[in-house]
């Protein structure tokens, strides 16, 4: 397997004091790198897809807050944390369904509210080190999600998955993906099955891009090609990352994922959710209430087409997210392990 970790997902350049992302719109065409140094760049990266995938966008965040940070004049630590504060509540609002992205905004912030004694130069050190502490957590939990999930697996399985919840949406390696890298430097010789994912073909071109650059032998399938290569008998599972995992088991994923989980149920075949613990929402109790996202409608009408492609003033809803019923999930696999129904018991652990 060729080595994907050449892609920078999210960097931290302090000499530069900005953070520095891989600018996923611009794939497959291009791999160009983006330096963000205020809020507003990091905000409009995040809103606007040029670093995506739950736990990318958290560490990007993170980053992100660290190096506003070093910017804050304060004299005190209020006038310190009143700032740090503001800059919290906006990059936490750049997208509502990641459960990630607030989760680490408020591990930073944690890190403030225990040390007001401290001096700014020390606050904005420690969260220097927490920031860097974060990235390098998710990068093990992607590490040991693939392991876990390696071992459901079996040598020339062929595998479905949905969106990007490979190495570009993480620190490294992936979720869903982790277990195909896994497996491929292990000689299992999966086929991978990507759907396209509209609209903002997440699969098309991320997923088939990096599994493609590593060498990993991937198909890509417009999204209502699934039912059929299922039913053909080419897969035999379905791996999916996630955005936010409600403590029922219930799950929010790209838009489209609940179908896939449907069409699993219907053919036999297993599905697996896997994410990092950093993605369960202790506080959800179901998916019932997570917010999903709404997106402009030019992204179905107009994106990617030379033309309009629907009539003009032709109503439109373009959620971003679904959610998976945890009925349909055969298990959530996480850096802890593997769990399964019923997931009110499992996920607490
Ligand atoms: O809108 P996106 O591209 O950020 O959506 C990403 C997904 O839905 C991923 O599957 C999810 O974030 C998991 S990433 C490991």
């Amino acid at each position: 397997m060729k080595n994907i970790t050449d892609l920078k997902t999210v960097r931290l350049r302090d000499d530069l004091n900005a953070v520095v992302i891989l600018d996923q719109t611009r794939l497959p065409a291009e791999e160009s790198y983006l330096e963000l140094s205020s809020a507003e760049e990091i905000w409009d990266a995040i809103y606007k897809l040029k670093v995506r995938g739950a736990p990318a966008i958290g560490v990007a965040a993170a980053y992100g807050i660290y190096v506003c940070s070093r910017q804050i004049q304060a004299a005190s630590f209020d006038e310190f944390y009143t700032e740090f504060h503001r800059i919290k509540e906006y990059l936490a609002g750049a997208r509502p369904t990641a459960v990630n992205l607030v989760a680490f905004l408020e591990r930073m912030e944690k890190v403030v509210l225990d040390n007001v004694s401290a001096t700014v130069s020390t606050l904005v050190e420690l969260l220097h080190d927490e920031a860097i502490t974060i990235r390098e957590e998710d990068a093990a939990a992607c590490r040991r999600i693939g392991e876990y999930a390696l071992s459901l697996l079996r040598p020339g399985m062929g595998i479905l998955t949905h969106c990007n919840a490979g190495h570009l949406a993480v620190s490294e390696y992936g979720t869903a993906l982790a277990p195909v890298y896994l497996g491929e430097e292990r000689g299992y010789g999966f086929k991978v099955f990507a759907d396209e994912t509209r609209p903002l073909l997440q699969g098309a071109r991320l997923t088939a891009y990096e599994l493609h650059r590593a060498g990993v032998d991937v198909t890509l399938i417009c999204d209502n090609m699934a039912s059929s290569v299922m039913q053909k008998g080419w897969v035999q599972a379905v791996v999916v990352g996630c955005d936010r995992v409600a403590m029922n088991g219930d799950v929010a994923n790209k838009i489209g994922t609940s179908g896939v989980a449907v069409l699993a149920r219907h053919y036999g075949i297993p599905f697996y959710v896997l994410g990092p613990t950093s993605t369960i929402d202790k506080q959800c109790p179901d998916g019932k209430s997570i917010i999903i996202e709404e997106r402009a409608p030019e992204e179905v009408s107009e994106m990617w087409y030379t033309h309009r492609m629907a009539p003009d003033d032709i109503h439109i809803y373009n959620p971003a997210f679904d959610v998976t019923p945890h009925g349909l999930i055969t298990a959530i696999i996480t850096e802890k392990g593997i769990a399964y129904p019923p997931f009110e018991e499992s996920l607490k652990l």
